[in-house]
């Protein structure tokens, strides 16, 4: 049975849901589920827009021979060739044996490393600006280069004025038949999934991702087709702004995420202290999460959202606990800047091992201020210490 949509005169969704995968690229869980949209426009050579993943495919094949309709597919776009993306090249190739596939000149490279079949007699290379008519649609074509792979472009189809934006733009998240930004309540339902996609998928790449935004602003655009997630048809100045700060690596908002290790639960308990002085001090926009059953990649869309981060950790085997390691690592590696940091320590054994650590992982990252007020717990919070609590929570309150 087919499973299309009909999204503009002459062009299809032919995408499809997968509710079984438990993390996407191995890494990331989903527990909503991932869409991978697949575009087909119709005219005088029928065009597809990149393929979907291969648990998918039976799907997808089925969609595309119900909008073909008995006609023949001429073109394949290739805007992205990871996997998730560009696995059923290789079934097109024998279904549709005229196929063209249209791809630049790094993507030929990566057909030939992930296929077999004889690429280059299949192939037709494109560059940047370049114009491909099929009959009234007109493609323009431009790079984006490591947004997220390094052979990715994106393509503009001048006549309806939409852009199919590969991975940009995309989000966790199955589509559940609403495909449109509009279809749901973005704030509540969506935009924290898109968050997760961006800052873990694409957040090291803040300044590849600018360039693809400056290269967009000279399009007037009335759609936006992402690989993943629900297509813009509207508030499209929305999730560009969201980009654009995302990409900036600027918070989103004021406010204080607290990321914790606790193994015996009295870290935990100088942690609730401190949120609730910062709460009693009026202070709204407060998340604190316990690292050990967080997965670390919505600790990593967090720390994108916030000004303030404050890090409690305990000591573990003479170092960090893993958990806070692997989050320090994380928003290193996805670049992240600009954020001002507090730090709070347990320790049994030695102490100053845990500041020592993440002062070190925190200064190899651009523009990390980290406050002078710290607390050395000795494995558990006495009520005298209740000053320092507060010496933490107020110069938070200060830097705000
Ligand atoms: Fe959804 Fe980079 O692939």
């Amino acid at each position: 049975m087919h499973c299309t949509r009909k999204i503009k005169e002459d062009l299809y969704w032919v995408g499809a849901e997968d509710r079984r995968l438990a993390l996407f690229e191995n890494i990331y869980p989903i527990p909503r589920g991932i869409a991978y949209n697949s575009y087909l426009v119709k005219d005088e050579k029928n065009v597809l827009v990149d393929t979907v993943d291969y648990s998918v495919g039976r799907q997808f094949l089925e969609n595309i021979k119900y909008v073909l309709n008995e006609e023949k597919l001429d073109y394949l776009i290739v805007n992205h060739m990871e996997p998730d993306h560009c696995s059923l090249i290789e079934e097109l190739i024998y279904k549709y044996p005229e196929m063209k596939i249209i791809c630049n000149n790094q993507t030929i490279r990566m057909i030939k490393q992930f296929y077999n079949f004889d690429v280059d007699s299949k192939v037709q290379i494109v560059k940047e600006g370049q114009i491909f008519k099929t009959g009234k649609h007109e493609f323009q074509f431009m790079m984006a280069p490591m947004v997220h792979w390094p052979e990715v472009m994106v393509t503009y189809d001048i006549t309806d004025k939409v852009l199919f934006s590969a991975d940009a733009f995309g989000s966790f998240g199955a589509l559940n038949g609403n495909l449109f930004n509009d279809d749901i309540d973005i704030k509540k339902q969506w935009i924290s999934e898109a968050r997760r996609y961006y800052t873990n998928i694409v957040g090291k790449y803040g300044q590849q991702v600018q360039n693809l935004l400056r290269k967009a602003s000279s399009l007037e655009i009335n759609m936006i087709c992402p690989l993943h997630g629900v297509i813009w048809r509207n508030n499209l100045e929305y999730i560009i702004e969201k980009y654009d700060k995302w990409s900036k690596y600027e918070a989103e908002q004021k406010g204080v995420l607290i990321i914790y290790s606790s193994v015996y639960g009295n870290t935990e308990n100088v942690v609730n202290t401190l949120a609730n002085y910062l709460g009693e001090k009026g202070i709204k926009d407060i998340e604190v999460y316990d690292s050990s059953n967080t997965d670390v990649s919505y600790l990593v869309a967090e720390s994108f959202r916030y000004s303030n981060i404050i890090i409690a950790a305990t000591t573990y085997n003479l170092g960090l606990f893993p958990a806070i390691e692997n989050y320090l690592t994380d928003i290193r590696r996805q670049n992240l800047q600009d954020r001002t940091v507090s730090i709070i320590e347990n320790s049994t054994w030695v102490p100053g091992i845990v500041t020592k650590e993440i002062n070190k992982i925190l200064s190899e990252m651009k523009n990390i201020k980290i406050l002078e007020k710290t607390y050395s717990i000795k494995s558990s919070a006495k009520d005298f210490e209740y000053e320092n609590i507060k010496n933490i929570g107020d110069e938070v309150l200060n830097s705000l």
